[in-house]
């Protein structure tokens, strides 16, 4: 077998959730396509990212950043926050250059988060902090409660999927080489290998109860030239 697994190989390992990027998951579609094809499958056309995973047991709370692990992981990765930007900045951003929609926040800038991300400079940042309302109908209650309306605000924006990717190009854009971004949010996403990012670290938080857990990924911008046609995520 040779760089190439067929087709059916390649549903098979999406079927075995190969997006969760766990050690786990990937041993266990190494495992199989080994079982089936006599053969270790390449990981890069497998999308499988090897990267730190953990889930750990932890307080909800409306400020993101004001939940334990969160403040550890920040502490880790973006202590003096010195070359960060955090677009979404809420109360309790470490980062230099903070913005929120909300005048109250205290935040430097108040500008709507895609207008403040297309004004930073290519290659600039050290790095983001992506912590977003963490679905449409908090979104779209954020703009309401300011006069505004998604829609209209961004008439070349035709969906909630379109903000959030516009977001995650102009981060792309904006982070150095070599420089990190942590998103927060419902899924593990993060900025994505197809805009030239790494998975470095995914950190599950379960609130307990019905409460859905908080996801951490914390991603690096590679270092080194992709061909972003073969990728997904
Ligand atoms: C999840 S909270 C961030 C919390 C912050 N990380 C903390 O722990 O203090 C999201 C923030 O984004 C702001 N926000 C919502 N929509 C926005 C938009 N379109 N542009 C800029 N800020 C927005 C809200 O006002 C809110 O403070």
């Amino acid at each position: 077998m040779g760089l190439n697994p067929p087709r059916p190989a390649l549903k098979q390992m999406r079927g075995l959730g190969v997006k969760d990027n766990t050690m786990d998951i990937a041993q266990k579609i190494i495992e199989a396509h080994k079982l089936k094809f006599d053969s270790q499958p390449p990981l890069q056309q497998c999308s499988v990212s090897r990267c730190t995973f953990s889930r750990i047991w932890a307080m909800p709370d409306r400020w993101t950043f004001k939940i334990q692990p969160i403040k550890e992981l920040l502490y880790r990765f973006c202590s003096d926050g010195k070359g960060w930007i955090d677009p979404f900045g809420g109360e309790n951003s470490p980062a230099e250059i903070t913005n929120d929609i909300n005048p109250e926040r205290p935040t430097k800038f108040h500008m709507d988060a895609l207008d403040f991300l297309r004004q930073q400079p290519d290659n600039s940042a050290n790095g983001v902090l992506f912590d977003p309302p963490y679905s449409f109908t908090q979104a779209k209650e954020c703009y309401d409660s300011f006069g505004k309306d998604l829609f209209i605000e961004h008439d070349k924006i035709p969906t909630k999927m379109d903000y959030w990717a516009s977001c995650k190009k102009e981060i792309a854009r904006i982070v150095k080489t070599g420089g990190l971004v942590i998103c927060f949010g419902w899924n593990s996403n993060g900025i994505g290998h197809n805009r030239g990012f790494e998975m470095l670290e995914v950190m599950l938080l379960p609130h307990g109860g019905s409460k859905n857990d908080t996801i951490v990924t914390v991603e690096r911008k590679f270092t080194y030239q992709l061909d972003f046609g073969q990728h997904s995520g």
